[in-house]
């Protein structure tokens, strides 16, 4: 069966017609930058985006195992390729990422159907992988990779914000997490590799840029001698420095970052350069010292708040969001309180909480006091209720104040409004101009005044 896609114009430079391709993301902002990565190759080598899921030729699912809720979603979404691959033997099924690397072999005993699964740290070889699978191999390639730098050009969901790795691979321990395993050692990109992509970015028209790592705070430390400041050590500030000045583009951020390594060096840094906004996400994951050490996250809950506090004193209007798991094995009722009583006091903009999921091939997932679904649901139930509450508060700060957003697209709930994002990183919608040639366009920074809030957005009006 083949989908019948009138050719783009772009296509005329491909190499051939393949067939068409589909691409599921689940899981992190680093997944999504894999995938648009890997979607660039496909296009490359020939394939065309197809319009449906269940029509395409060829359909990779990169996955994400962070907790057992992502991985079972994978596997349903894998059911429904198998059958289909019964009545349409050339169909090739792909997954990446995550899952992919944690299962290896398993999945394809699991799931004969599929063709090929790589690891995230194989997602630049993808063509070589394909080519292997069209001479009639399967092919299993989750062995550790050093990762080159992309031939492909990324095929991206915006036009105007993009992802730019910075450092792969996560060197911590936290006793719950399964990323370590499977995304393999830290492993940074060097200044010039990544001041080259934000140029190229640049000059085609995007407008902000996102620095990803999952652990980004430790960005250089795997480059010995780096002479590049006075400690001779590259570090994520020094980043920062060096790519500033690249013209077109408008605003800079980064994540994940790490309480442990988050230095005040940082946060000097980022209140210096203008085009680095005020959004910091720094996940605290619970407000008990017992519980942090037993996470080994190698910092304290007075710690954490020295961070957020020296924030809060050189750059009062930055917004911090955090990450939480509540029920971590032996959490008692006080411990996760200490939880809700932070989320209280740091007054955070948003956090995403998770109940604990054990992973495999971590500590925690082994030790006794594991606790029941019931704890895991109620309190889940408990800090959401809180987190909504405060972010709503939190929110009241921008009612009738005037942003300066950045418009990313149409609204696609509701086509007469823009959405963009305050520097804060809060979504904001407002409404088209009347004419259309009078209205914002992608890529524009725009003045709105707020006023209308909601939980997890605004409202406003052009000025
Ligand atoms: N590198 C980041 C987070 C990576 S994973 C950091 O160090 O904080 C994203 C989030 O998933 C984590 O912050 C954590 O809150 C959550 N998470 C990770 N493992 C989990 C598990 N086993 N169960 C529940 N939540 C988990
Ligand atoms: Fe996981 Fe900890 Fe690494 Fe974050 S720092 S990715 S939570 S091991
Ligand atoms: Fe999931 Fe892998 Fe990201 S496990 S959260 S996709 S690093």
């Amino acid at each position: 069966m083949t989908t019948t896609i009138a050719p783009t114009k772009q296509s005329k430079s491909f190499k051939s017609h393949r067939g068409s391709y589909w691409i599921t993301t689940f899981g992190c902002q680093m997944n999504k930058a894999d995938s648009e990565r890997m979607s660039g190759i496909l296009q490359t080598m020939g394939y065309e985006l197809a319009e449906e899921e269940l029509k395409a030729d060829l359909v990779l699912y990169n996955t994400c195992t962070i907790r057992d809720n992502a991985e079972q979603k994978v596997y349903s979404y894998l059911g429904r390729q198998a059958r289909r691959k019964k009545s349409d033997p050339n169909l090739k099924i792909i997954i990446a990422g995550c899952l992919a690397q944690q299962e290896g072999e398993t999945l394809l005993r699991r799931v004969p159907e599929v063709d090929l699964v790589m690891g995230p740290q194989h997602a630049n070889r993808l063509e070589t992988l394909l080519n292997q699978v069209d001479n009639g191999h399967q092919v299993l390639a989750t062995d550790e990779q050093y990762i080159y730098e992309d031939i492909a050009t990324a095929r991206r969901e915006s036009a105007i914000c993009g992802w730019v790795n910075i450092i792969y691979g996560c060197n911590e321990r936290c006793t719950y997490c399964v990323v370590p395993s499977v995304r393999g050692k830290e492993q940074s990109r060097t200044p010039q590799a990544i001041k080259h992509e934000i140029e190229e970015l640049a000059r085609i028209g995007y407008k902000e840029i996102t620095l990803l790592g999952q652990n980004i705070d430790a960005y250089g430390r795997d480059f010995k001698a780096y002479e590049f400041n006075k400690s001779g050590q590259l570090t994520l500030s020094y980043l920062l420095e060096y790519i500033h000045d690249i013209e077109g583009i408008e605003r800079i951020r980064f994540a994940t970052s790490h309480p442990r390594y988050f230095t005040k060096e940082l946060i000097d840094v980022c209140a210096k350069l203008p085009k680095v906004c005020e959004h910091f996400h720094i996940p605290v994951q619970s407000g008990s010292n017992k519980i942090l050490k037993n996470m080994g996250r190698g910092y304290t809950v007075q710690t954490y708040k020295e961070i957020v506090n020296y924030i809060k004193q050189i750059m009062p209007d930055s917004s911090i969001t955090s990450d939480a798991i509540v029920a971590f094995p032996g959490e008692t009722r006080d411990e996760f309180e200490e939880t809700l009583s932070l989320i209280e006091d740091v007054k955070f903009d948003l956090v995403n909480t998770a109940a604990y999921s054990p992973r495999p091939n971590t500590p925690a997932a082994l030790w006794p006091n594991q606790l029941s679904e019931k704890i895991k649901i109620d309190r889940l139930r408990e800090i959401n209720n809180l987190v909504e509450k405060t972010a709503k508060k939190r929110n009241l700060r921008y009612k009738d104040s005037l942003q300066e957003i950045l418009v990313e697209s149409i609204n696609s709930k509701d086509n007469s409004q823009l959405l963009g994002r305050t520097r804060t990183n809060r979504l904001t919608f407002f409404p088209k101009a009347s004419i259309d040639s009078k209205s914002p366009q992608p890529g524009e920074l725009v003045n709105i005044k707020i006023n209308e809030i909601r939980p997890f957005s605004l409202t406003g009006s052009l000025l």
